[in-house]
Order: structure tokens, then sequence, then C-alpha cells
């Protein structure tokens, strides 16, 4: 039977994860109580107990404006936890994989970010992502034979796990008349589903491929299709809960610029990522944003 560990069970991706990957195995999940990644000695122990076939890594650090503030917990968690994970599976011979982001960029380009195109983050959240992917590499480079993938995703967003955009505008506009959303930052809204349900196609991939020649390990970007502003994206929120009965104060939306909205962290201000790789890869398209909102709200609604 095949032995799957999943890092990170609790976040919003490591959640959907729990459901798509059970039935391909034995699922061996752990949070932070079992695995606390700013104590990277205990990554080998909790990975060697586990005995996995592979590795699914979901946990982050993921509060992107209080990094500024707690560079080590960002660094330990984003950077040197994945090189530990790394070099464990790749002494074990086990394939790992591994989420990163679209904030890796500056967001200078203006056509959809290519994987071979040069990372230069702007934030401690960023910089922190790129030092994890920089040691999954650096593990690759000095052994070829190691499996991995580095799959970089955007604005994410779920039904599960704490708090995202989605839940925040919901809540916002049903106790606020006006909501002002920032229109001049540019990406593609992911829902954690679409991230779960492509980790779980790529685990059984490299399961069922042989590891030699290694044709499956590389970085690859994910995101659901379609471009949009926070702004939007917000617009959207509302006009699909309505449609959903869901109860609103709210009367306007109003854009703003990122100026207006400041934050202790710089954002790209355009991040849209090119699925190009992974499409070829799996043969599959991933749907709309927009789409996986509406399928995202119809069943946060009943939790609510
Ligand atoms: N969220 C986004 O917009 C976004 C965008 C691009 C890429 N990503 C990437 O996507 C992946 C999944 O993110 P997500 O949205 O699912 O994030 P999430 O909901 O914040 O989940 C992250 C999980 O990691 C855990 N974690 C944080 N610090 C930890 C530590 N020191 N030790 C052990 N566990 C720890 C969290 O536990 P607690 O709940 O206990 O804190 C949480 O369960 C991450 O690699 C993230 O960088 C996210």
């Amino acid at each position: 039977m095949t032995r799957i560990l999943l890092i990170g069970q609790d976040g919003q991706v490591g959640q959907e994860l729990q459901r798509r990957l059970s039935p391909l195995g034995t699922l061996i999940g752990v949070g932070r109580s079992q695995l606390d990644l700013t104590q990277p000695e205990m990554i080998q122990p909790v990975i060697e107990n586990a005995n996995p076939d592979l590795i699914v890594n979901a946990a982050a650090y993921t509060a992107v404006d209080q990094a500024e503030s707690e560079p080590e917990m960002a660094f330990a968690a984003n950077g040197t936890a994945p090189g530990k994970m790394a070099e464990v599976a790749q002494s074990l011979g086990i394939p790992l994989l591994h989420i990163s982001t679209d904030y890796v960029f500056d967001g200078s380009k203006n056509t959809p970010y290519l994987e071979t195109d040069p990372t230069r983050p702007l934030g401690i959240y960023g910089k922190s992502k790129q030092a994890g992917e920089a040691a999954i590499l650096a593990v690759a480079d000095r052994h070829p034979d190691f499996r991995y993938v580095i799959l970089r995703t955007a604005w994410v967003y779920g039904a599960l796990g704490k708090g995202n955009f989605v839940k925040t505008m919901l809540r916002l506009g049903g106790d606020r008349t006006e909501v002002r959303v920032v229109a001049d930052q540019v990406g593609t809204p992911t829902w954690a589903g679409e991230i779960a349900e492509t980790l779980t196609q790529l685990t059984e991939k490299f399961l069922q491929t042989p590891a030699a020649p290694n044709t499956l390990s590389g970085i690859y970007h994910f995101t659901n299709s379609g471009v949009t502003s926070w702004y939007d994206f917000a617009v959207a929120i509302f006009e699909e809960a309505q449609s959903l009965g869901v109860p609103l104060t709210l009367q306007r939306v109003v854009p703003i610029t990122t100026a207006e909205y400041p934050t202790p962290t710089q954002r790209p201000a355009y991040s849209a990522l090119a699925n190009q790789k992974i499409q070829a890869l799996l043969g599959s398209i991933a749907p709309h944003w927009r789409q996986s909102l509406r399928q995202m709200l119809a069943e946060l609604q009943p939790r609510q």
C-alpha cells in the first residue's frame, strides 16, 4: 500500500489535499503540533517515522505582512525547512512536492510569468519562499536523481482553513455599505481545491512513473485560468454571493490604488503565471477563476 506524507494538513490547501490524497493509499497527515517547521531537527524523524513513498508539503508561513516583523520565523519555515525536507526525501529516494508563490516575482512584467523568468521578490515572505525554492534546487543540483516539484501558485482562497480574501470580503459585505479595494494589482485568484487536485494528479504521475529517467521534476506554474485585479475579484465575489442569496449590506465597491492602501509589504503589481508547462504535463486546462469561485462559494454557504 502506497504511503503519502502530507505536511501542513490543516491549511487551506492542506485540508483540500486530505480529501483527494486519501484514496491514493495510506495518508499520514501532520500539522503544526506534530511538526513545527521552525524546528528543523524534527523533520528527519517525522519523515522517517511516516516511512512514506512520497511527501507533499503544504505548510508554510503565509502571513505576508507579518513576515516583515518576523523574518526569522518566515525564513525558518519557508526557507530552511523545505531544504531539509528535500535532503531527507533525496536520501530516502522519494519525491517531494512543494508549493511556492507568485510573490517570488517583482511584478514588472506585463505578460504571464514563465517558470524560467528570473525571481526578484519584493518582501520578506517572497524572499523566504525564494530561499525554500533555492534550497530544494540545490539538492537537485547535487543529486540529479532527486525527484521534486516546486508548484508556484497565487492568490489562494478556500472554504476550509483560516481567513482569506473571499471570506474577508463576505464579512465586510455583510456589515458595511462601502468597501474600498485595490485595483492596480493584477493576478489570478486560485481555489485551494484546484491546487490540491493538481498536486494529486502530480502525486499519481510520480507514483506511476519509473524513478529513472527523472523526467517529471522541475518548477511548474499553476493557477486558475484568467487574470483580474483584487477590485474585480471583490466585485465578482459580491455578485456571486448575491446570486446565491447571501444577505449583503454593501452598496458600493470603490476601486483604489495601492498607494491609497499602504501595507508593510510591497506586492507585485502584476503576477499572472503562465500555465502551459503544467497543462502539457497533465493534459488539462484549469477552470476560469470565476467558475472556481462559484464552486467555492456554493460549498461555503452551508457552513456559515
Ligand atoms: N495563501 C496564498 O494566497 C498563497 C499564494 C501563493 C502561494 N501560497 C502557498 O501555498 C501553500 C499553501 O498555502 P495556504 O494558503 O494553504 O496557507 P495556510 O492556509 O496559511 O496554511 C499553511 C499551513 O502551514 C502551517 N504552518 C505555518 N507555520 C508553521 C510552522 N512553523 N510549523 C508547522 N506548520 C506551520 C499553518 O498552521 P497554523 O494554522 O497553525 O498557522 C497552516 O496549517 C504555501 O506554500 C503558500 O506559501 C499561498
